[in-house]
């Protein structure tokens, strides 16, 4: 640890998060170096090198939360960076919340950073963190979501419902079209906020869960593809060699859940399409169905006669003769618009869940 006096871009002084990160690494390698050591160690309920992702990941999901909620980051992050210590010295689950108020504390006055005042608050969220089903300070709500939704994000199930909600809410600020259409019959299931989540991180700038019945499908769509692209034949996501409307209605009619999401700039609209369904699938959604947007591009040279990539080959939405603008629109999104001066387009994709 050279220079202790890091600003990051948003205004967040870091100095302190990273003395006490590098504090709890250097704790969770001397416990590492002890317990091999140890002729038979003891078994813990989490690996320690979980502890050392998760006491960083957790605490930058936890500094997203605060600037997003006007929350003091700094706190927050560090908070959240400690919340595990418990965990961590006692090697097990139970109880570590309130395990874990005490360790904390030391380490904050070793480090001599922090007024009397910081170090209560930021015990206080330790000692409570594992309470998901009670609303606490604002730095203990921070490291309580945040502790859900890094866990989650790593593949971690959330099997009580107070969790769901934590996560649930989570999705809420950043994808709030969507969570509050879901149907009643998945609100509980996490694979389609997994598939919401997944989008956002490849780039959709705006997901939302609709009725496969607001898709439109319309004989107009393969005549404009057909007399208006040069792909129209040569290209195996494309006509003739996908579905017609008609076949597509019937497809759609199949499903009772769709996610529409779009991105400005064609991007790989259909590679996110691909992966969002993968993962549904993955998840037990065993028919979860993907549409992307303009021809495939998985080959350099397409046969569409013996494709190469049949696994991952995704048609787009209009090849399937889908009303793509109309369906955009009856679904409330933009078309495109105007940013910092250009103009964009949205472009979108279709997964179909079930
Ligand atoms: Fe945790």
């Amino acid at each position: 640890m050279t220079d202790m006096k890091k600003t990051a871009p948003d205004g967040l002084r870091t100095d302190r998060l990273l003395a006490v990160q590098y504090a709890m690494l250097t704790q969770i390698n001397a416990l590492e170096i002890k317990e091999r050591a140890m002729a038979e160690p003891s078994h813990r309920d989490e690996t320690l090198h979980w502890e050392r992702v998760h006491l960083a990941s957790s605490a930058r999901i936890a500094k997203d939360m605060a600037v997003q909620r006007g929350v003091d980051p700094e706190l927050a992050s560090i908070a959240c960076a400690l919340h595990d210590i418990g965990r961590i010295v006692t090697g097990k689950q139970k109880d570590h919340a309130h395990q874990g108020a005490e360790p904390a504390r030391k380490l904050l006055e070793r480090l001599n950073l922090f007024t009397e005042e910081e170090i209560r608050i930021i015990t206080t969220a330790v000692y409570n963190h594992t309470d998901k089903d009670v609303i606490g300070s604002e730095i203990e709500e921070i490291v309580k979501d945040a502790d859900v939704v890094d866990c989650f994000e790593f593949g971690m199930e959330l099997p009580r419902e107070e969790q769901r909600a934590r996560y649930r809410r989570y999705l809420g600020e950043h994808f709030s079209d969507s969570v509050e259409t879901l149907p009643a019959e998945v609100q509980n299931t996490s694979s389609i906020s997994k598939a919401l989540t997944l989008l956002k991180i490849l780039g959709a700038d705006q997901v939302k869960i609709i009725d496969p019945k607001q898709v439109l499908t319309a004989p107009w769509v393969a005549f404009k593809c057909q007399y208006g692209c040069s792909l129209y034949g040569k290209n195996r996501c494309c006509p003739p060699f996908t579905p017609d409307y008609a076949e597509t209605r019937s497809i759609l009619d199949c499903y009772q859940t769709a996610i529409l999401f779009h991105r400005r700039g064609e991007g790989d609209i259909s590679s996110m399409a691909h992966k969002a369904m993968r993962q549904l699938f993955l998840d037990g959604y065993y028919k979860a169905a993907a549409f992307g947007s303009g021809a495939c591009r998985l080959c350099e040279h397409c046969n569409p006669q013996d494709c190469c990539h049949p696994e991952q080959a995704t048609p787009s939405m209009e090849a399937c003769g889908i009303d793509v603008i109309g369906t955009a629109k009856a679904c409330g999104y933009e078309i495109g618009g105007t940013a910092d001066g250009e103009d964009f387009v949205n472009f979108f994709g279709l997964v179909l869940v079930e």
